[in-house]
């Protein structure tokens, strides 16, 4: 009778946790690898893999708990070094290795932030260039359970491209494999957003969140991007990454 009794709360609790699950798929459009690391945040446990390979076209996925807030980003132009380090040209998370175990993106890097609620509620979720911008990258609500809005996060754009000289992140090669945040690479308030430029009164676009902005509007292009770059669902969808998404 108690073994019944634990079988079906174990059954139901299961169950229960089961259908609140987030499933993040990743597909990876850019015509090279990418190396996708993901974190979560508030101090709980990490996702069963924090940072994998996805070569070109390649697609993977994995679930996140509900609630749940965290975030993903793609590494490019890793390998690993004499020393046996993993390193990667952009967005690394210095942990050495292809999984990122706790440690976030060193800017710049394009990320993917998510806000998802208990009991499928309303989602927030973003695309942010507020630390800089690395690869074009999407995120899409799909069908099943989404609800409201829904609509699709995106920085289609290669930003790099039109990356003003001083934000320029350069590869081994000379190249622009990235492009800092104004914060980032001047660190004022104006960019930042920070005492005495801490609302969002006193911190309007300027000339360099407006290149971000023009390029990506569908993404927040710095701190008080006056919620352009956030959306919503609710009903507990699953969501699509894209890298490279056009
Ligand atoms: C942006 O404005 C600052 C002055 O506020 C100027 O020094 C800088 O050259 C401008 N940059 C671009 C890319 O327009």
């Amino acid at each position: 009778m108690m073994k019944t009794l634990v079988v079906f709360l174990s059954l139901t609790i299961l169950s229960f946790g089961g259908a609140h699950a987030a499933t993040m798929s990743f597909k990876n459009n850019c015509p090279y690898t990418v190396w996708p690391g993901t974190l979560t945040s508030d101090q709980k446990p990490q996702l069963s893999t924090t940072g994998f390979e996805l070569a070109s076209q390649a697609s993977f996925s994995l679930d996140t708990p509900v609630p749940w807030n965290g975030r993903f980003w793609a590494r490019t132009g890793c390998s690993t070094d004499a020393s046996g380090k993993f390193v990667c040209a952009t967005a690394d998370c210095a942990s050495g290795q292809v999984t990122c175990n706790g440690a976030g993106a060193i800017p710049p890097a394009t990320l993917a932030e998510f806000n998802i609620p208990a009991g499928g509620g309303q989602d927030f979720y973003d695309v942010s260039l507020v630390d800089g911008f690395n690869l074009p990258m999407s995120v899409t609500p799909q069908p099943q359970g989404g609800t409201g809005d829904c609509k699709t996060a995106t920085c289609p754009a290669n930003v790099n491209a039109v990356c003003p000289s001083e934000l320029q992140k350069k590869g081994s090669d000379g190249s622009v494999v990235a492009c800092l945040s104004a914060c980032a690479q001047f660190g004022d308030p104006k960019y930042c957003c920070t005492p005495p430029q801490e609302t969002k009164e006193k911190c309007p676009p300027t000339n360099y969140s407006q290149i971000f902005h023009d390029k990506c509007p569908d993404a927040y292009s710095y701190a008080y991007d006056d919620n352009q770059g956030l959306f919503t669902c609710s009903g507990g969808p699953n969501y699509l990454m894209t890298f490279c998404p056009s």
